[in-house]
């Protein structure tokens, strides 16, 4: 382990230009520096460096981070590997936290048992040249593998007999222990060791650095009583819920792509690797689990699933999804013709046939899973409505309310009802969903145990949350305001301002009807605030709120633009952070206009674009509020007083409305 000083005196001494530069050409424009993405296929470059933020970003692919960040990401290693990485470019002695006995033993633990199963991969695979694994060799023909595929999966037969392998393991001196830890032996009842695999085919399991820690072996017998695969039980070193099979083959092509292929089976990945499509892997025929959800966030933020085409397959596509939306990730599904699994359908068709069916049907999940429920549903008026919950419930699970918040027109058009009556139902859900993490974290809390830890070596630390998409609120207590996803927009727009040129003067033009008499000066930050404070909470979405809020703390104690940024890029909140990193990543991706705009005439464009995005925060508010106004008039329908007074409001409410649009029009 490495002392907490070690880390910091790493992460002060690396230079973001100097890891980057490692990897890609450089070059500068302005106080930044430019690069075509490593991370994504690209001509003209959109990968920015900012040495004096010490980050990168990518405004093609959207990747950011810091330079461990950017280590991790491109050479696909964990926080540890990074830091130790970056440690020997900067020449740091790094002096390992003393270990206790305790670790050193579990350590060297792990160590034998991978050992064992690395001494057993060699033996199952020599056994597959042997006159004995003919029969092994040929299934491995007829499935159309080639020998070099065979070779580079280390792939193997499990010759007959119930003492093969442990007696040459313990010929080579390995200790009976480790082969029943590792789960190559086990104790029959009458007392003697036995080797679990025989008579099968192997495929070894990797874990994601590449180390074997399992194997899954296949019988070829078409015998109904014979199980089909005998699998390594969990160990010290497996642990199916946190392994994805292949991953350590596919996690390079993975991050490069930007993009994961998720199938079934050994097959499956094994084919597609051969037709040289490699950012796949499996989660070996069970519905995925969070722990490999969080392993696939470590590459991309994008999954493709594939499914066979038939009804089962269908289904299977709709379970276990959640978790992948939950976790913030971008699902695609795309199912093959019926009759045929990706291993079938990748031995049929060339790598481009493959690749372009992929494309041409990977539908979004959320308009996939709607089609699939709508067409079942019929005209089956109670279905329909239980569908409409279904799907909102499913949209609900996205963490990022800006994303949330494109599903909702393309739902209602697809399901042909008014977006408000998913946002409402989305709103009551995930308030539900808040106060249910609540109640867990307390109970666990009480119970004296926090969080499950659930890797047991070399535990993937995620970056900070550096994707605000997985930020999931914290305090949020009676908040009704939690999670506004109409306004985070707008109001992510002009956090994008002041996080960037808060301080910055406003030198509005003569004739502009914002400049202040006597050509008084304000700032950017100061001119939002001036406009925001006509709303009690300025800023409506929770976490928004939590950033403005920081950030005009800070600046009320005078600290300038690149201090404020150092505060918030390490502020304890998790998601405050995640945010400022997203935002002061160069000039925040304005959606109210390309920020190319704004990086070569800063003032100008600060000068029409901040009232502009001030003018639409004020639009989207009073959108807002007549949404509530026409709740509330619903609610009232016995109290004439109230529902007259509802209706004037929402009257003067659509004058201010329809003014502010004319305004922006004109802009
Ligand atoms: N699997 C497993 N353990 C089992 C059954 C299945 O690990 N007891 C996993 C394997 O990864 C397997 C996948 O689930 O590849 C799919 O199972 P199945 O369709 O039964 O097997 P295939 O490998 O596709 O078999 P086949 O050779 O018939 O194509
Ligand atoms: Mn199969």
């Amino acid at each position: 382990m490495i002392p907490r000083e070690t880390v910091d005196l790493i992460l002060d001494s690396a230079k973001i230009e100097e890891v980057v530069g490692d990897f890609v050409t450089l070059k500068r424009r302005g106080a930044n520096l430019i690069a075509c993405c490593p991370f994504h296929n690209e001509k003209t470059p959109s990968f920015y460096v900012s040495p004096s933020k010490g980050i990168y970003k990518c405004f093609g692919c959207g990747k950011s981070g810091t330079a461990v960040g950017f280590v991790m990401e491109h050479e696909s290693l964990t926080y540890p590997e990074a830091l130790r990485y970056l440690a020997k470019k900067y020449h740091i002695e790094v002096k390992e936290r003393e270990e206790t006995a305790e670790d050193i033993a579990a350590r060297q633990r792990s160590e034998s048992l991978m050992l064992v199963s690395e001494f057993a991969l060699k033996f199952f695979r020599d056994q597959l040249k042997t006159p004995g694994g003919q029969v092994g060799y040929a299934y491995f023909k007829s499935r159309g593998l080639q020998d070099d595929t065979i070779e580079k999966f280390g792939l193997g037969w499990a010759p007959q007999g119930r003492s093969n392998l442990l007696d040459a393991a313990r010929a080579a001196g390995f200790k009976e222990e480790y082969l029943v830890d590792s789960g190559l032996c086990f104790r029959a009842q009458d007392g003697r060791l036995m080797d679990r695999f025989y008579d099968r085919v192997v495929f070894p399991i990797y874990n994601v650095n590449g180390r074997v820690i399992a194997f899954g072996c296949r019988t070829l017998k078409n015998d109904k009583t014979v199980a089909k695969y005998v699998n390594s039980p969990e160990t010290d070193i497996y642990q199916k819920r946190v392994t994805l099979y292949g991953l350590s083959h596919a996690k390079s092509e993975v991050s490069r792509k930007d993009s994961f292929i998720l199938v079934e089976g050994y097959l499956d990945v094994i084919s597609m690797h051969q037709k040289g499509i490699c950012n796949v892997a499996a989660s070996s025929g069970t519905s995925l689990t969070v722990e490999q959800v969080r392993l696939i966030k470590r590459f991309t933020d994008n999954v493709t699933i594939i499914y066979d085409g038939d009804s089962a397959g269908i289904h299977a596509a709709l379970r276990g999804i959640g978790l992948l939306l939950e976790g913030g990730l971008n699902v695609k599904v795309v199912l093959l013709p019926d009759g045929d699994d990706p291993d079938s359908f990748s031995r049929k068709h060339t790598r481009e046939e493959v690749e372009a069916f992929i494309d041409a049907n990977a539908q979004d999940f959320i308009g996939f899973k709607t089609q699939l429920l709508l067409d079942e549903a019929g005209r089956d008026p109670i279905k329909r409505a239980g569908l409409i919950n279904d799907i909102a419930d499913t949209i609900a699970l996205i963490p990022d309310p800006i994303k949330r918040s494109v599903y909702v027109p393309l739902a209602a058009r697809q399901l042909d009802i008014q977006e408000d009556l998913i946002f409402q139902r989305i709103k009551r859900t995930r308030e539900r969903q808040l106060a249910e993490k609540r109640r867990e974290q307390e109970r666990a809390q009480e119970h004296g145990h926090g969080q499950d830890a659930p890797f047991p070596e070399d535990e993937p630390y995620m970056e900070p949350d550096i994707d605000p998409d997985s930020y999931v609120g914290v305090p949020l207590q009676g908040d009704p305001l939690v999670d506004v996803p109409e306004m985070a927009p707008c109001e992510k727009d002009l956090l994008g301002f002041m996080l960037n040129s808060g301080r910055t003067v406003l030198e509005f033009p003569p004739d502009s009807p914002y400049r202040l008499p006597d050509g008084e000066k304000i700032t950017v930050a100061e001119f939002i605030c001036s406009v925001l404070e006509q709303d009690a909470e300025q800023m409506r979405n929770s976490l928004m709120r939590r950033v403005f809020n920081q950030y005009m703390d800070l600046y009320d104690k005078g600290l300038s633009q690149e201090q404020t940024s150092a505060r918030l890029l390490s502020d304890p909140d998790a998601g405050v952070r995640a945010l400022c990193e997203d935002l002061i990543g160069m000039k925040y991706n304005l959606t109210v206009k390309n920020f190319e705009a704004s990086l070569t005439a800063e003032n100008t464009t600060l000068v029409t674009y901040v009232p502009r995005a001030l003018l639409l925060w004020n639009l989207r508010r009073v959108e807002l509020d007549i949404k509530e106004q026409t709740r509330a008039l619903g609610a009232c329908i016995d109290d004439e007083k109230q529902a007259m007074e509802a209706m004037e409001k929402i009257k003067e409410l659509n004058t201010t409305k329809n003014m502010l649009a004319n305004k922006l029009g004109r802009i």
